[in-house]
């Protein structure tokens, strides 16, 4: 066959394990005080009806532990405010004489009674270094969606605040310039509010923020390489239905989404537009955290990439539920590093804050490996991070072997780097070479070939490294025969 008619290689895709078929049943959905917060009545969950909110009454909390809502009756009433001084603006000569009372009450009870009948328990915050799982309803997350919107979170407005260490929520960015990319994410989040408007969807979405507390220890690792489909065709979101679906992250969840941001992740948040409600209380991620987001739903299709980026209509998702009313739709968000040096993503300081990065979204240890779908991923960090898709499709394979999950990659078009990762991976296999004999590699990488390199790119590539290495070493494993290696 013409190579150029190849559009996958390695494992087929149908072999790989997806959500739901492959996972257990999900025990009752229930509050766990300190680790998951569930803002609905789980007793009264029905199938196809719209959740009821917990408890009946609104329990007002303003303090450093859960969001600030605009309801809050120690909400100082920005929106009021600042239409309140765009009006004195133009005529400072009423401003003594105007009395708005009324636009006052306005903002106080009817915003508040709306955004309160949704939300009667507080949002906790997400903050670093937290395990902690934030369930509530696709009502619940229209309501906070509206109301970033309508840019009516306090403390929200600036990054001066208290929330300086978080994403932006409200709006306002997306709203500004005249470029033709901002009508196109308009289209898509309006197609989002017609959609949830004309027929509130009833499922629910499960916010978690899981931390790395015990890397593994990589170097003496002993665990073969898993499963890999590799193809340049297709993308993370229609092909790895049912799989762990990485964001190629920000570590402010959502990257540019609200302001002018529209590669991977900024895309994927415009189409299942439930993803950007964890801006409103996820804190920035730290080296060993991640977040996953599982039960969101695609209201929209998309044409393009970045500038040429374009609304496509409204999407029926027919992903089916699980024991939760949730989506069988995980997103896990994992922040890769930013490289403007070439070199300096192969120090081994980097390569393992990015193998625990990805370990940490990969990794349950509480579930059987055969219970885990693929993870469906792609060029991590190696767009507007510029990191070096090589090596990063290895560590990911080295995070998912670690975690016990096979790969679903897409390459995104480019058929020789399908090529190169898949003979890669066939060659590791066949010479039974381990994780942490690839992470040694690695290591011999770096002192070899890029330490002093001063800058230039390194001669050999971290591929063909490789090869030399392990084919110069491939004597029977007898200790006598070190001399295989000259
Ligand atoms: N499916 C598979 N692969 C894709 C898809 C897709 N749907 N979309 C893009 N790619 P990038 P980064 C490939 O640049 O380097 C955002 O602003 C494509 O080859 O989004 O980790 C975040 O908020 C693309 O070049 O990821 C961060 O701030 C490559 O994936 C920052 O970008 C990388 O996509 C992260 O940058």
């Amino acid at each position: 066959t013409n190579p150029s008619e190849v559009s996958w290689l390695g494992t087929p895709i149908s072999e790989l394990k997806r959500m739901p078929e492959c996972g257990e049943p999900l025990s009752p959905l229930k509050d766990v005080p300190g680790h998951h917060t569930v803002m609905i009545r789980t007793d009264l969950l029905k199938k196809d009806k719209v959740p009821v909110p917990y408890p009946t009454r609104f329990q007002d909390a303003w303090n450093d532990v859960h969001v600030k809502m605009p309801c809050s009756s120690r909400n100082l009433f920005p929106i009021e405010d600042e239409v309140k001084n765009a009006m004195l603006k133009y005529s400072p000569s009423h401003a003594k004489k105007w009395d708005f009372t009324a636009l006052h009450l306005y903002c106080t009870k009817v915003n508040s009674i709306a955004i309160c009948s949704f939300f009667l328990i507080p949002i906790p915050l997400l903050k670093a270094g937290m395990n902690h799982s934030i369930t509530m309803s696709q009502e619940q997350v229209a309501c906070l969606l509206a109301n970033a919107f309508f840019c009516t979170f306090p403390r929200r407005n600036s990054r001066k605040t208290e929330y300086s260490n978080y994403p932006d929520i409200n709006f306002f960015r997306l709203f500004e310039g005249s470029s033709a990319k901002k009508i196109e994410k308009l289209k898509t989040l309006m197609c989002y509010f017609k959609s949830v408007t004309e027929k509130m969807p009833t499922g629910l979405v499960t916010f978690t923020r899981k931390s790395l507390d015990k890397p593994p220890n990589w170097k003496s690792s002993q665990t073969p390489l898993t499963k890999l489909h590799i193809t340049c065709e297709g993308t993370i979101e229609d092909d790895g239905y049912g799989m762990l679906q990485v964001d190629f992250a920000n570590r402010f969840v959502g990257g540019g989404v609200t302001g002018s941001g529209l590669v991977q992740e900024e895309i994927r948040f415009l189409i299942n537009p439930e993803l950007i409600v964890s801006r409103l209380f996820t804190e920035a991620l730290d080296h060993n955290e991640c977040l996953i987001i599982t039960g969101t739903q695609q209201y929209s299709k998309y044409t393009g990439y970045a500038q040429t980026y374009q609304w496509g209509g409204s999407h029926l998702d027919t992903t089916p539920s699980d024991g939760w009313q949730r989506r069988c739709t995980s997103i896990v968000a994992i922040d890769a590093l930013q490289f403007r040096n070439f070199l300096e993503q192969f120090r081994p300081d980097r390569l393992n804050r990015e193998l625990n990065k990805a370990y940490c979204g990969f990794a349950r240890p509480e579930e059987k490996s055969q219970n885990l779908a693929a993870v469906a991923t792609g060029n991590w960090g190696c767009g507007v991070f510029g990191g070096d898709t090589r090596l990063k499709a290895l560590l990911q394979m080295l995070a998912a072997a670690e975690a016990g999950r096979d790969v679903a990659y897409f390459t995104f078009g480019d058929s020789q780097l399908m090529t190169d990762v898949h003979n890669m991976h066939s060659f590791l296999i066949q010479k039974n070479i381990s994780v942490g004999k690839v992470y040694d590699l690695l290591g011999q990488y770096y002192s070899s070939e890029c330490k002093n390199c001063l800058g230039r790119r390194p001669d050999v590539s971290l591929y063909s490294f490789i090869y030399q290495q392990v084919n110069s070493s491939v004597a029977p494993d007898d200790s006598n025969m070190g001399s295989a290696r000259q």
